[in-house]
Protein backbone atom coordinates (compact mmCIF):
# COMPACT_ATOMS: atom_id res chain seq x y z
CA UNK A 1 0.00 0.00 0.00
CA UNK A 2 2.63 2.51 -0.94
CA UNK A 3 2.33 5.10 -3.64
CA UNK A 4 5.75 3.55 -4.87
CA UNK A 5 5.19 1.90 -8.28
CA UNK A 6 5.43 -2.05 -8.71
CA UNK A 7 9.22 -2.90 -9.19
CA UNK A 8 7.90 -5.48 -12.15
CA UNK A 9 6.56 -2.59 -14.54
CA UNK A 10 9.02 -1.47 -17.16
CA UNK A 11 9.20 2.55 -16.29
CA UNK A 12 9.17 3.38 -19.99
CA UNK A 13 5.58 1.87 -20.27
CA UNK A 14 4.28 3.67 -16.93
CA UNK A 15 2.11 6.44 -17.60
CA UNK A 16 3.51 10.06 -16.06
CA UNK A 17 -0.07 10.08 -14.56
CA UNK A 18 1.27 6.67 -12.49
CA UNK A 19 4.85 7.45 -12.26
CA UNK A 20 6.92 7.94 -8.78
CA UNK A 21 5.22 10.83 -6.50
CA UNK A 22 8.34 12.69 -5.52
CA UNK A 23 9.08 12.56 -9.60
CA UNK A 24 6.07 14.07 -10.94
CA UNK A 25 6.10 15.97 -14.44
CA UNK A 26 4.65 19.23 -14.71
CA UNK A 27 1.63 18.62 -16.59
CA UNK A 28 1.93 18.43 -20.28
CA UNK A 29 2.06 21.01 -21.99
CA UNK A 30 -0.79 20.86 -24.40
CA UNK A 31 -3.50 20.89 -21.35
CA UNK A 32 -5.48 17.54 -21.42
CA UNK A 33 -8.62 19.97 -22.05
CA UNK A 34 -7.24 21.36 -25.06
CA UNK A 35 -6.61 18.07 -26.13
CA UNK A 36 -9.83 16.82 -25.94
CA UNK A 37 -11.05 19.87 -27.34
CA UNK A 38 -9.28 19.08 -30.14
CA UNK A 39 -10.18 15.60 -30.33
CA UNK A 40 -13.72 15.88 -29.79
CA UNK A 41 -13.97 19.04 -32.76
CA UNK A 42 -12.55 16.48 -34.89
CA UNK A 43 -14.71 13.95 -34.55
CA UNK A 44 -17.91 16.30 -34.71
CA UNK A 45 -17.12 17.05 -37.79
CA UNK A 46 -19.46 14.72 -39.96
CA UNK A 47 -17.24 12.06 -41.05
CA UNK A 48 -19.36 11.29 -44.94
CA UNK A 49 -22.14 13.18 -45.92
CA UNK A 50 -25.31 11.55 -45.02
CA UNK A 51 -28.72 11.90 -45.62
CA UNK A 52 -30.77 14.35 -44.31
CA UNK A 53 -27.82 15.94 -42.07
CA UNK A 54 -25.73 16.91 -45.22
CA UNK A 55 -24.01 20.31 -44.11
CA UNK A 56 -25.18 23.48 -45.90
CA UNK A 57 -23.98 24.57 -48.89
CA UNK A 58 -22.55 21.20 -50.54
CA UNK A 59 -24.71 19.69 -52.78
CA UNK A 60 -26.46 16.55 -51.64
CA UNK A 61 -25.51 13.54 -53.42
CA UNK A 62 -27.77 11.83 -55.20
CA UNK A 63 -27.25 8.64 -53.16
CA UNK A 64 -26.45 8.97 -49.94
CA UNK A 65 -23.78 6.63 -48.93
CA UNK A 66 -25.12 4.79 -46.14
CA UNK A 67 -28.52 3.99 -45.08
CA UNK A 68 -30.45 7.14 -43.93
CA UNK A 69 -31.36 5.09 -40.69
CA UNK A 70 -28.33 5.11 -39.61
CA UNK A 71 -27.95 8.40 -36.91
CA UNK A 72 -25.25 10.73 -37.29
CA UNK A 73 -22.30 10.66 -34.66
CA UNK A 74 -23.48 13.33 -32.69
CA UNK A 75 -26.15 11.29 -31.55
CA UNK A 76 -24.27 9.28 -29.46
CA UNK A 77 -23.15 11.25 -26.74
CA UNK A 78 -21.58 7.91 -25.17
CA UNK A 79 -19.14 8.09 -27.88
CA UNK A 80 -17.42 11.10 -27.54
CA UNK A 81 -12.95 10.69 -27.08
CA UNK A 82 -12.10 9.50 -23.44
CA UNK A 83 -11.17 12.60 -21.16
CA UNK A 84 -7.69 12.50 -19.72
CA UNK A 85 -6.68 11.13 -16.25
CA UNK A 86 -4.61 14.35 -15.60
CA UNK A 87 -8.00 15.62 -15.27
CA UNK A 88 -7.29 13.97 -11.69
CA UNK A 89 -4.89 14.96 -8.99
CA UNK A 90 -3.65 11.17 -7.76
CA UNK A 91 -3.75 11.33 -3.82
CA UNK A 92 -2.12 7.30 -3.36
CA UNK A 93 -1.95 3.80 -4.61
CA UNK A 94 -4.93 1.87 -2.84
CA UNK A 95 -3.57 -1.39 -4.01
CA UNK A 96 -0.60 -2.41 -6.12
CA UNK A 97 -0.77 -5.89 -7.30
CA UNK A 98 1.69 -7.66 -9.77
CA UNK A 99 -0.99 -7.04 -12.40
CA UNK A 100 -2.06 -3.62 -11.74
CA UNK A 101 -2.95 -0.66 -9.90
CA UNK A 102 -5.83 1.19 -8.27
CA UNK A 103 -5.54 4.43 -7.14
CA UNK A 104 -7.09 7.08 -5.21
CA UNK A 105 -7.40 10.10 -6.62
CA UNK A 106 -9.30 13.62 -6.54
CA UNK A 107 -11.87 14.90 -9.60
CA UNK A 108 -9.61 18.28 -10.40
CA UNK A 109 -13.09 19.86 -11.20
CA UNK A 110 -15.35 18.78 -8.55
CA UNK A 111 -13.07 18.06 -5.91
CA UNK A 112 -14.96 14.60 -5.88
CA UNK A 113 -12.70 11.56 -4.76
CA UNK A 114 -12.57 8.39 -6.78
CA UNK A 115 -10.69 5.38 -7.40
CA UNK A 116 -8.51 4.58 -10.47
CA UNK A 117 -8.03 1.04 -11.96
CA UNK A 118 -5.27 0.83 -14.59
CA UNK A 119 -5.93 -1.61 -16.64
CA UNK A 120 -3.65 -4.16 -17.60
CA UNK A 121 -2.77 -3.44 -21.21
CA UNK A 122 1.39 -3.08 -20.77
CA UNK A 123 2.48 -6.03 -22.72
CA UNK A 124 -0.35 -6.43 -25.12
CA UNK A 125 0.34 -6.81 -28.88
CA UNK A 126 -2.60 -7.59 -30.24
CA UNK A 127 -4.33 -4.14 -29.42
CA UNK A 128 -7.22 -3.46 -26.90
CA UNK A 129 -7.54 -7.24 -25.16
CA UNK A 130 -11.06 -8.19 -24.96
CA UNK A 131 -11.02 -8.81 -20.85
CA UNK A 132 -10.17 -4.95 -20.33
CA UNK A 133 -13.08 -4.82 -23.23
CA UNK A 134 -15.71 -7.46 -20.64
CA UNK A 135 -14.57 -5.31 -18.04
CA UNK A 136 -15.24 -2.09 -18.80
CA UNK A 137 -18.73 -3.42 -20.80
CA UNK A 138 -19.83 -5.48 -17.75
CA UNK A 139 -19.25 -2.35 -15.45
CA UNK A 140 -21.37 -0.02 -17.59
CA UNK A 141 -24.19 -2.83 -17.96
CA UNK A 142 -24.56 -3.38 -14.03
CA UNK A 143 -25.70 -0.12 -12.88
CA UNK A 144 -26.93 -1.36 -9.41
CA UNK A 145 -27.10 -0.19 -5.96
CA UNK A 146 -24.42 -3.00 -4.92
CA UNK A 147 -22.36 -3.13 -7.81
CA UNK A 148 -19.34 -0.71 -8.10
CA UNK A 149 -19.95 2.85 -10.08
CA UNK A 150 -17.80 2.89 -12.99
CA UNK A 151 -17.95 7.19 -13.91
CA UNK A 152 -15.82 6.95 -16.97
CA UNK A 153 -12.82 5.19 -19.21
CA UNK A 154 -9.59 7.84 -18.87
CA UNK A 155 -6.50 7.43 -20.94
CA UNK A 156 -2.94 8.72 -20.25
CA UNK A 157 -0.04 9.70 -22.33
CA UNK A 158 0.40 6.27 -24.90
CA UNK A 159 -2.45 4.13 -26.04
CA UNK A 160 -1.48 1.55 -22.88
CA UNK A 161 -2.33 3.77 -20.31
CA UNK A 162 -5.71 3.26 -19.99
CA UNK A 163 -7.84 3.71 -16.65
CA UNK A 164 -11.55 3.38 -15.33
CA UNK A 165 -12.63 5.67 -12.82
CA UNK A 166 -15.01 4.71 -10.05
CA UNK A 167 -16.76 5.70 -7.29
CA UNK A 168 -14.13 5.50 -4.40
CA UNK A 169 -15.32 2.73 -1.38
CA UNK A 170 -13.69 3.08 1.73
CA UNK A 171 -12.90 -0.72 2.06
CA UNK A 172 -12.94 -4.04 1.15
CA UNK A 173 -13.96 -6.89 3.06
CA UNK A 174 -10.93 -9.09 3.41
CA UNK A 175 -9.42 -5.86 4.88
CA UNK A 176 -12.42 -5.50 6.72
CA UNK A 177 -12.63 -8.57 7.97
CA UNK A 178 -8.99 -8.84 9.00
CA UNK A 179 -9.16 -5.66 10.44
CA UNK A 180 -12.52 -5.71 12.80
CA UNK A 181 -11.78 -6.41 16.33
CA UNK A 182 -15.16 -8.82 15.93
CA UNK A 183 -16.83 -10.89 13.60
CA UNK A 184 -19.85 -9.25 11.89
CA UNK A 185 -23.12 -10.21 13.54
CA UNK A 186 -25.79 -12.41 11.81
CA UNK A 187 -28.23 -9.79 11.63
CA UNK A 188 -25.38 -7.37 9.80
CA UNK A 189 -24.08 -10.88 7.56
CA UNK A 190 -28.12 -11.17 6.01
CA UNK A 191 -27.91 -7.80 5.28
CA UNK A 192 -24.74 -8.36 3.61
CA UNK A 193 -25.27 -11.32 1.89
CA UNK A 194 -29.01 -9.73 1.10
CA UNK A 195 -26.94 -6.94 -1.08
CA UNK A 196 -24.90 -9.88 -2.64
CA UNK A 197 -27.27 -11.65 -3.85
CA UNK A 198 -29.23 -9.08 -4.96
CA UNK A 199 -26.25 -8.01 -6.78
CA UNK A 200 -25.58 -11.08 -8.72
CA UNK A 201 -29.30 -11.71 -9.50
CA UNK A 202 -29.03 -8.20 -10.74
CA UNK A 203 -25.78 -9.77 -13.01
CA UNK A 204 -26.83 -13.06 -13.40
CA UNK A 205 -30.27 -11.44 -15.03
CA UNK A 206 -28.26 -9.36 -17.84
CA UNK A 207 -26.79 -12.42 -18.96
CA UNK A 208 -23.25 -11.04 -17.28
CA UNK A 209 -21.06 -14.31 -15.25
CA UNK A 210 -18.84 -12.25 -13.00
CA UNK A 211 -16.16 -15.42 -12.35
CA UNK A 212 -14.31 -13.98 -9.30
CA UNK A 213 -16.81 -13.42 -6.42
CA UNK A 214 -14.43 -13.14 -3.46
CA UNK A 215 -13.81 -10.96 -0.31
CA UNK A 216 -11.14 -8.68 -1.77
CA UNK A 217 -13.94 -7.66 -5.05
CA UNK A 218 -16.42 -7.07 -2.88
CA UNK A 219 -16.29 -3.10 -1.56
CA UNK A 220 -17.62 -1.51 1.26
CA UNK A 221 -18.47 1.80 1.99
CA UNK A 222 -18.89 3.05 5.72
CA UNK A 223 -22.66 3.28 5.09
CA UNK A 224 -22.78 -0.43 5.50
CA UNK A 225 -23.44 -1.22 1.58
CA UNK A 226 -21.51 -3.49 -0.57
CA UNK A 227 -20.39 -2.72 -3.74
CA UNK A 228 -19.40 -5.65 -5.84
CA UNK A 229 -16.20 -4.66 -8.16
CA UNK A 230 -13.29 -6.30 -10.26
CA UNK A 231 -15.30 -7.47 -13.14
CA UNK A 232 -11.61 -8.36 -14.68
CA UNK A 233 -12.91 -11.82 -15.45
CA UNK A 234 -16.81 -11.38 -15.86
CA UNK A 235 -17.94 -12.37 -19.75
CA UNK A 236 -21.66 -12.62 -20.76
CA UNK A 237 -22.82 -16.50 -20.61
CA UNK A 238 -25.29 -16.21 -23.06
CA UNK A 239 -22.29 -15.60 -26.22
CA UNK A 240 -21.39 -18.55 -28.27
CA UNK A 241 -18.74 -20.14 -26.85
CA UNK A 242 -15.48 -21.13 -28.56
CA UNK A 243 -14.28 -24.65 -29.72
CA UNK A 244 -12.59 -25.04 -25.97
CA UNK A 245 -15.30 -24.15 -24.31
CA UNK A 246 -15.11 -22.02 -21.82
CA UNK A 247 -12.10 -21.39 -19.50
CA UNK A 248 -11.25 -23.33 -16.63
CA UNK A 249 -8.85 -20.39 -15.10
CA UNK A 250 -11.63 -18.31 -13.41
CA UNK A 251 -12.60 -17.76 -10.18
CA UNK A 252 -9.96 -17.64 -7.21
CA UNK A 253 -8.64 -21.25 -6.39
CA UNK A 254 -10.71 -21.13 -2.89
CA UNK A 255 -13.88 -19.73 -4.13
CA UNK A 256 -13.69 -21.92 -7.16
CA UNK A 257 -16.72 -24.33 -7.79
CA UNK A 258 -15.98 -28.43 -7.82
CA UNK A 259 -17.20 -28.33 -11.77
CA UNK A 260 -15.04 -26.26 -12.72
CA UNK A 261 -11.78 -28.03 -10.52
CA UNK A 262 -13.17 -31.18 -12.27
CA UNK A 263 -12.71 -29.52 -15.87
CA UNK A 264 -16.17 -28.91 -17.08
CA UNK A 265 -15.97 -26.31 -19.65
CA UNK A 266 -20.05 -25.63 -20.03
CA UNK A 267 -20.42 -23.46 -16.57
CA UNK A 268 -23.29 -21.20 -16.24
CA UNK A 269 -24.42 -19.01 -12.92
CA UNK A 270 -23.72 -21.61 -10.57
CA UNK A 271 -20.22 -20.92 -9.71
CA UNK A 272 -21.13 -17.65 -8.89
CA UNK A 273 -23.28 -19.02 -6.67
CA UNK A 274 -20.75 -21.64 -4.76
CA UNK A 275 -18.54 -18.29 -4.47
CA UNK A 276 -21.42 -16.94 -2.67
CA UNK A 277 -21.79 -19.77 -0.63
CA UNK A 278 -17.78 -19.46 0.89
CA UNK A 279 -18.30 -15.67 1.21
CA UNK A 280 -20.69 -16.29 3.23
CA UNK A 281 -19.20 -18.96 5.60
CA UNK A 282 -15.85 -16.27 5.84
CA UNK A 283 -18.13 -13.85 7.10
CA UNK A 284 -19.19 -16.07 9.94
CA UNK A 285 -15.66 -17.68 10.47
CA UNK A 286 -13.70 -14.12 9.93
CA UNK A 287 -11.69 -16.56 7.66
CA UNK A 288 -11.85 -17.83 4.11
CA UNK A 289 -13.41 -21.04 4.50
CA UNK A 290 -11.74 -23.12 2.20
CA UNK A 291 -7.63 -22.38 2.27
CA UNK A 292 -6.25 -24.84 0.32
CA UNK A 293 -2.84 -24.56 -1.64
CA UNK A 294 -3.63 -26.80 -4.88
CA UNK A 295 -6.97 -28.17 -6.48
CA UNK A 296 -6.65 -31.55 -5.66
CA UNK A 297 -6.31 -30.30 -1.46
CA UNK A 298 -8.87 -28.20 -2.33
CA UNK A 299 -11.17 -31.17 -3.37
CA UNK A 300 -10.25 -33.00 -0.34
CA UNK A 301 -11.36 -30.16 1.95
CA UNK A 302 -14.56 -29.80 0.06
CA UNK A 303 -15.40 -34.16 0.45
CA UNK A 304 -14.36 -34.04 3.95
CA UNK A 305 -16.81 -30.50 4.55
CA UNK A 306 -19.89 -32.04 2.31
CA UNK A 307 -19.07 -35.28 2.35
CA UNK A 308 -18.22 -37.26 -1.31
CA UNK A 309 -20.33 -36.00 -3.99
CA UNK A 310 -22.57 -39.20 -4.84
CA UNK A 311 -24.52 -40.28 -7.95
CA UNK A 312 -27.72 -38.97 -6.21
CA UNK A 313 -26.10 -35.90 -5.27
CA UNK A 314 -24.45 -35.23 -8.57
CA UNK A 315 -25.58 -37.74 -11.41
CA UNK A 316 -23.10 -35.79 -13.77
CA UNK A 317 -20.23 -36.20 -11.55
CA UNK A 318 -18.76 -39.35 -13.48
CA UNK A 319 -18.86 -37.56 -17.03
CA UNK A 320 -17.00 -34.35 -15.81
CA UNK A 321 -13.27 -34.22 -17.65
CA UNK A 322 -11.17 -35.12 -14.46
CA UNK A 323 -13.46 -37.14 -12.44
CA UNK A 324 -11.88 -40.41 -13.34
CA UNK A 325 -8.38 -38.84 -12.52
CA UNK A 326 -10.14 -38.49 -8.84
CA UNK A 327 -10.17 -41.36 -6.17
CA UNK A 328 -13.34 -40.83 -4.03
CA UNK A 329 -12.75 -40.73 -0.11
CA UNK A 330 -14.98 -43.35 1.63
CA UNK A 331 -18.37 -42.34 1.96
CA UNK A 332 -18.59 -40.29 5.27
CA UNK A 333 -21.39 -38.05 6.48
CA UNK A 334 -20.75 -34.02 6.25
CA UNK A 335 -19.61 -31.88 9.11
CA UNK A 336 -20.95 -28.67 7.21
CA UNK A 337 -22.65 -28.42 11.24
CA UNK A 338 -19.83 -29.14 13.08
CA UNK A 339 -17.78 -26.62 11.59
CA UNK A 340 -20.96 -23.17 11.81
CA UNK A 341 -22.29 -24.96 15.35
CA UNK A 342 -24.30 -21.80 16.33
CA UNK A 343 -25.78 -20.65 12.96
CA UNK A 344 -29.36 -21.39 12.46
CA UNK A 345 -31.21 -24.67 10.63
CA UNK A 346 -32.18 -21.90 8.11
CA UNK A 347 -28.69 -20.65 8.03
CA UNK A 348 -27.42 -23.84 7.35
CA UNK A 349 -30.07 -24.68 4.75
CA UNK A 350 -29.04 -22.05 3.00
CA UNK A 351 -25.81 -22.33 3.47
CA UNK A 352 -25.94 -26.05 2.19
CA UNK A 353 -28.21 -24.95 -0.60
CA UNK A 354 -25.03 -22.29 -2.15
CA UNK A 355 -22.23 -25.24 -1.44
CA UNK A 356 -24.51 -27.58 -3.21
CA UNK A 357 -22.52 -30.43 -5.42
CA UNK A 358 -24.44 -30.28 -8.68
CA UNK A 359 -24.93 -26.96 -10.58
CA UNK A 360 -28.01 -27.79 -11.76
CA UNK A 361 -29.50 -28.12 -8.14
CA UNK A 362 -27.56 -25.21 -6.66
CA UNK A 363 -29.50 -22.38 -5.76
CA UNK A 364 -29.97 -19.07 -7.79
CA UNK A 365 -29.21 -15.86 -6.16
CA UNK A 366 -32.45 -15.00 -7.20
CA UNK A 367 -34.05 -17.75 -5.05
CA UNK A 368 -31.62 -17.01 -1.95
CA UNK A 369 -33.20 -14.02 -2.13
CA UNK A 370 -36.35 -15.55 -1.12
CA UNK A 371 -34.65 -17.82 1.46
CA UNK A 372 -36.64 -18.17 5.22
CA UNK A 373 -33.10 -16.84 6.83
CA UNK A 374 -33.54 -13.79 6.25
CA UNK A 375 -36.91 -13.54 7.22
CA UNK A 376 -36.67 -15.20 11.09
CA UNK A 377 -35.05 -13.06 13.62
CA UNK A 378 -32.57 -11.45 13.96
CA UNK A 379 -33.79 -9.63 11.10
CA UNK A 380 -31.28 -7.87 9.17
CA UNK A 381 -29.44 -4.81 9.89
CA UNK A 382 -30.83 -1.43 8.19
CA UNK A 383 -27.24 -0.32 6.52
CA UNK A 384 -27.20 3.41 8.43
CA UNK A 385 -26.86 1.07 11.76
CA UNK A 386 -23.55 -0.73 10.72
CA UNK A 387 -20.62 1.11 12.46
CA UNK A 388 -17.48 2.87 10.24
CA UNK A 389 -14.18 1.79 10.30
CA UNK A 390 -10.95 3.96 9.75
CA UNK A 391 -10.20 3.30 5.64
CA UNK A 392 -7.02 1.78 5.37
CA UNK A 393 -7.34 2.50 1.19
CA UNK A 394 -7.80 6.41 2.17
CA UNK A 395 -4.74 5.82 4.64
CA UNK A 396 -6.41 6.47 7.72
CA UNK A 397 -4.89 5.19 10.72
CA UNK A 398 -6.00 1.99 12.26
CA UNK A 399 -7.14 2.49 16.27
CA UNK A 400 -6.10 -0.23 18.20
CA UNK A 401 -9.72 -1.41 20.02
CA UNK A 402 -10.32 0.54 23.14
CA UNK A 403 -7.06 2.17 23.12
CA UNK A 404 -8.76 5.65 22.18
CA UNK A 405 -11.18 7.58 24.61
CA UNK A 406 -12.43 9.69 21.72
CA UNK A 407 -13.74 7.12 19.61
CA UNK A 408 -16.19 8.55 16.96
CA UNK A 409 -19.79 8.60 17.91
CA UNK A 410 -20.61 5.66 14.78
CA UNK A 411 -18.16 3.40 16.55
CA UNK A 412 -19.28 3.70 19.72
CA UNK A 413 -23.16 3.17 18.61
CA UNK A 414 -21.31 0.20 16.81
CA UNK A 415 -20.16 -1.18 20.50
CA UNK A 416 -23.62 -0.86 21.81
CA UNK A 417 -25.17 -2.81 18.81
CA UNK A 418 -23.14 -4.89 19.03
CA UNK A 419 -23.54 -6.38 22.71
CA UNK A 420 -27.64 -5.73 22.23
CA UNK A 421 -27.36 -8.13 19.19
CA UNK A 422 -25.05 -10.50 20.79
CA UNK A 423 -28.18 -10.51 23.24
CA UNK A 424 -30.74 -11.04 20.81
CA UNK A 425 -28.86 -13.75 18.57
CA UNK A 426 -28.13 -15.60 21.79
CA UNK A 427 -31.50 -15.57 22.40
CA UNK A 428 -33.03 -16.37 19.25
CA UNK A 429 -30.46 -19.51 18.59
N1 LIG B 1 -13.69 1.74 -6.31
C1 LIG B 1 -12.77 1.40 -5.40
N2 LIG B 1 -12.67 2.11 -4.26
C2 LIG B 1 -11.74 1.79 -3.33
N3 LIG B 1 -10.90 0.75 -3.44
C3 LIG B 1 -10.95 -0.01 -4.55
C4 LIG B 1 -11.88 0.28 -5.59
N4 LIG B 1 -11.73 -0.64 -6.56
C5 LIG B 1 -10.74 -1.46 -6.15
N5 LIG B 1 -10.27 -1.09 -4.94
C6 LIG B 1 -9.20 -1.75 -4.16
O1 LIG B 1 -8.24 -2.25 -5.05
C7 LIG B 1 -8.18 -3.68 -4.95
C8 LIG B 1 -7.92 -4.26 -6.33
O2 LIG B 1 -8.96 -3.86 -7.21
P1 LIG B 1 -9.60 -4.91 -8.23
O3 LIG B 1 -10.59 -4.21 -9.08
O4 LIG B 1 -10.06 -6.09 -7.44
O5 LIG B 1 -8.32 -5.26 -9.13
P2 LIG B 1 -7.52 -6.60 -9.42
O6 LIG B 1 -8.02 -7.03 -10.76
O7 LIG B 1 -6.09 -6.17 -9.40
O8 LIG B 1 -7.85 -7.59 -8.32
C9 LIG B 1 -9.48 -4.10 -4.30
O9 LIG B 1 -9.35 -5.32 -3.60
C10 LIG B 1 -9.75 -2.93 -3.38
O10 LIG B 1 -8.99 -3.07 -2.19
MG1 LIG C 1 -9.59 -8.09 -7.43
Amino acid sequence: MSATPGPSTPSKKRSRWDADEDNQPPEPQLSSKRRAKSKSAKSETPPVQTLPHAPPGRPEPTHPRHSIFVPPRTLHPTLTPSRSVYCYERLNAIEEGSYGVVFRARDKQTGEIVALKKLKLDEEKHGFPITALREINALMSCKHENVVNIREVVVGDTLTQVFIVMDFIEHDLKTLLTVMPSPFLQSEIKTLLLQLLSAVAYCHERWILHRDLKTSNLLMNNRGTIKVADFGLARRYGDPVGVGGLTQLVVTLWYRAPEILLGATTYSTAVDMWSVGCIFAELILKEPLFQAKGEIELLSMIFKLLGPPTSTSWPDYQSLPLAKTITLPPQQPPQLRQKFPYLTAAGLDLLSRLLTYDPEKRISAREALQHPYFSESPLPKHPDLFGSFPSAAAGEKRRKPFDSPSAPARAADYKLLTEFDAYADAHNA
